[in-house]
């Protein structure tokens, strides 16, 4: 850096300070602490006067009160009862990369249930050597993996296909949670049975009413599908399939079964069922795309967003989102303040990883203008995120599923944002 170019830079004690308010840059609320002190800096508090809560007061905790309003949510009017439906992930409050999993969206078709692992037993049938059916313990004794995969369902962003039209990330992008599990490979309980030459997919189902039943093809399932127990480091919860659910890296939600009971090993997919009727896009010409398994790259930006305004005024603003692809990695996130035409290259927190979530940050000075924010995500497989218009040209507006467009958030002078579309 040249001595001038230092000159104008604010050191970081000034920006500590408040002392460069002058400037942009400024981020503490400097002339307010000049004119009238600030009790919680020169007064002792109450918390400081007495004692805190003991270490046994809360055996398992939860986060503190001040936090309450980050939890799940769901939009009534989208499913007849909360049975059959789904809640979205507040990912508009959250930071990193890993989705607690007492805020990670659930998805039923008809509910959540209690299986206790001494209740619980998974078989491998079909087309193998050796049927088998194994206990939790049993799970437990194979060799371990620990992978940190996104879990997204194929109808997240799915309301916004022919508009703009929920407002807040938690609800146009929300069904997505992203976590580190710990399991055996699919592939080595399926070894153990002796996959037939003739077993080319197979058919996995739930212990729940629904049972959820998919058919995955025999590639897929002897490469990276986990058969997961733990999650970012604890049993699983209920709602995300206690005590034992598939993992099926960079595919739809919907393929990984919870509560996994029975993994059927067949020479083809299980046709009747919903998977092929169901999961398939519908095209602008009335044709649909089937298994479409894979989810796309996709990014949007978490903050600034609808449910995080801005509440501060002009100068630093810390722009941030999540970035995502079931194809690979990502390899780059390009963040636009004016709807498309200049790209700025985001920060990316860590490097991407495979089928994982990557979370970026553009440093901003805001001018305290109105922008029209958008993130484009890009991956290994050299895929570009596209426009709502592109993905409208190939796709139409009648999908539901696999909406992976590039967002926009409008951003006025006050702060707020507003989901918005740009042509
Ligand atoms: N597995 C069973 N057994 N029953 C279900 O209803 N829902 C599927 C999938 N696995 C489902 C299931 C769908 S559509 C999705 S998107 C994911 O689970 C959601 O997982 P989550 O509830 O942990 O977020
Ligand atoms: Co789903």
């Amino acid at each position: 850096m040249s001595d001038s170019a230092k000159r104008n830079q604010p050191s970081r004690r000034q920006f500590l300070s408040g002392a460069a308010a002058a400037g942009a840059g400024a981020v503490t609320a400097a002339a307010a602490q000049a004119a009238s002190p600030d009790p919680l800096i020169t007064e002792v508090q109450e918390w400081a006067s007495a004692t805190g809560e003991g270490v046994d007061a809360t055996p398992y905790g939860l986060p503190v009160r001040f936090e309450n309003d980050v939890v799940r949510r769901n939009v009534e009017w989208l499913t007849a009862d909360t049975i059959s439906s789904i809640n979205f992930t507040p990912i508009h409050a959250l930071d990193g990369t890993i989705t607690p999993q007492g805020c990670a969206f659930e998805r039923h078709h008809s509910g959540a249930i209690e299986l206790s692992k001494a209740d619980y037993r998974l078989m491998i049938n079909g087309l193998v050597d050796t049927p088998l059916v194994f206990t939790y313990a049993d799970l437990e004794r194979f060799p371990r993996e620990n992978r940190v995969h996104f879990c997204e369902c194929a109808a997240n962003t799915g309301m916004e296909w022919a508009g703009a039209q929920l407002n807040g990330v938690q609800f146009t992008h929300g069904m997505i949670h992203n976590m580190e599990y710990s399991g055996v490979p699919l592939r080595t309980l399926l070894e153990e049975a002796g996959v037939q030459p003739e077993g080319k997919w197979v058919y996995v189902e739930g212990a729940d009413a629904s049972s959820n039943g998919r058919s995955i093809p025999i590639e897929k399932a002897l490469d990276d599908v986990l058969v997961a127990f733990k999650a970012n480091g604890e049993a699983l919860r209920k709602e995300h399939g206690y005590p034992v659910r598939l993992v099926v890296p960079g595919w739809e939600g919907n393929m990984w079964v919870k509560w996994l009971r029975r993994v059927e090993v067949m020479d083809g997919p299980v046709e009747s069922r919903e998977e092929t009727s169901k999961y398939t896009d519908t095209l602008a010409d009335g044709t649909s795309r089937k298994w479409t398994w894979v989810m796309d790259a996709k990014s949007v930006i978490t903050s600034p967003s609808p449910q995080a305004p801005i509440t501060h005024g002009p100068g630093p603003l810390v722009i941030t989102g999540l970035a995502w692809s079931g194809r690979g990695h990502v390899t780059g996130v390009d963040v636009s303040t004016d709807g498309g035409i200049n790209w700025t290259p985001a920060r990316l927190a860590a490097p991407g990883t495979d089928k994982a979530l990557t979370r970026f940050y553009l440093d901003h000075d805001w001018d305290g203008g109105e922008m029209l924010l958008q993130a484009r995500a890009r991956d290994s497989s050299g895929y570009v995120q596209p426009t709502k218009a592109q993905l409208r040209e190939v796709r139409g507006e009648n999908s539901i599923y696999h909406n992976n467009c590039i967002q926009t958030w409008w951003i006025n002078g006050k702060g707020e944002a507003e989901n918005v579309e740009v042509s």
